[in-house]
């Protein structure tokens, strides 16, 4: 899948991602035009149609409810979110919750392999801190270097990874570890659990949650590099007692890349 479609405006941003932003740069009020927050009519059909065309690329018949983008967002720390990456935007549902959420010098780079949903929000979500790029998950790395941003501090994803094929999952698992701050997290909302342990086996952490006001109910993993001790002692559910012992989670390194994981593909 080429990656393509740049925004004329990715220059402007060339700084390290968690750069302060000057007192002159948090008074600007973002410029958000957005759809309406729940789901338009047209959001809706041109959803469905694209999932009766890509039934296994979408995953669901309509976007996710207020319910599950609350639920996800709150695990965001937006003081902090500098860098944000989303995989599968579809027709925008969590974006404009992100763009309106996040700082007014944070970027949200949000990767749709989807045309009719990348020429949507094209149209349809004008912000000058989104970059909606034609490509895969499995390209984050790349897009990044591009536009020359560090590493995410979140990562949001709403990809059906039990739909697609293995080593595609595993690449993308990988990508997503090497291009996160190592205090940075990756936010999964997918509709079984069939992917926890692909989580686990890159991830050092891996909380699970659950959001039952979806119209799928919805199962949501939160993944970072490193075991949340706060979480842990607060009785949070980890990943410590699935894991296969014969695996063991990626460490971030001191430039951030990978070291090679132990899975297929
Ligand atoms: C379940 S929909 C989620 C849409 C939206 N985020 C929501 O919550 O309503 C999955 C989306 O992921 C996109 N997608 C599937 N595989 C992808 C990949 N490898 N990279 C980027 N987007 C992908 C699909 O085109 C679709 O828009």
């Amino acid at each position: 899948m080429p990656i393509g479609d740049a925004p004329a405006d990715a220059g402007s941003r060339r700084r390290r991602a968690g750069s302060p932003a000057s007192p002159s740069e948090r008074q600007i009020v973002p410029k958000v035009s957005s759809p309406q927050r729940s789901s338009s009519s047209e959001q809706l059909l041109l959803f469905g149609r694209n999932f009766l065309k890509h039934p296994r690329m979408l995953g669901s018949l309509i976007p996710s409810s207020r319910f599950l983008v609350n639920h996800v967002l709150a695990e965001v720390d937006w003081s902090r979110a500098r860098v944000l990456l989303e995989y599968g935007p579809g027709v925008g549902t969590f974006t404009t919750e992100i763009l309106r959420r996040m700082r007014p010098d944070a970027v949200l780079v949000a990767l749709e392999t989807n045309a009719d949903f990348v020429r949507f929000l094209k149209g349809k979500v004008r912000d000058d801190r989104l970059h909606v790029i034609h490509g895969s998950a499995a390209d984050a790395d790349a897009v990044l270097d591009r536009l020359q941003l560090d590493r995410a501090d979140y990562v949001i994803s709403g990809i059906p990874y039990t739909t697609m094929p293995p080593g595609l999952r595993d690449r993308i698992l990988r990508k997503t570890h090497s291009v996160l701050d190592a205090n940075g997290a990756f936010l999964v909302y997918q509709f079984t659990r069939a992917v926890l342990p692909y989580l686990q086996q890159v991830f050092g952490s891996v909380h699970q949650d659950f959001e039952p006001l979806n119209v799928m109910p919805a199962r949501l993993f939160y993944c970072r590099h490193h075991i949340d001790r706060a979480a842990a002692e607060n009785g949070r559910r980890t990943n410590g007692s699935g894991r296969s012992k014969s695996l063991q989670p990626l460490a971030p390194d001191r430039t951030g890349t990978a070291k090679s994981p132990r899975l297929s593909g």
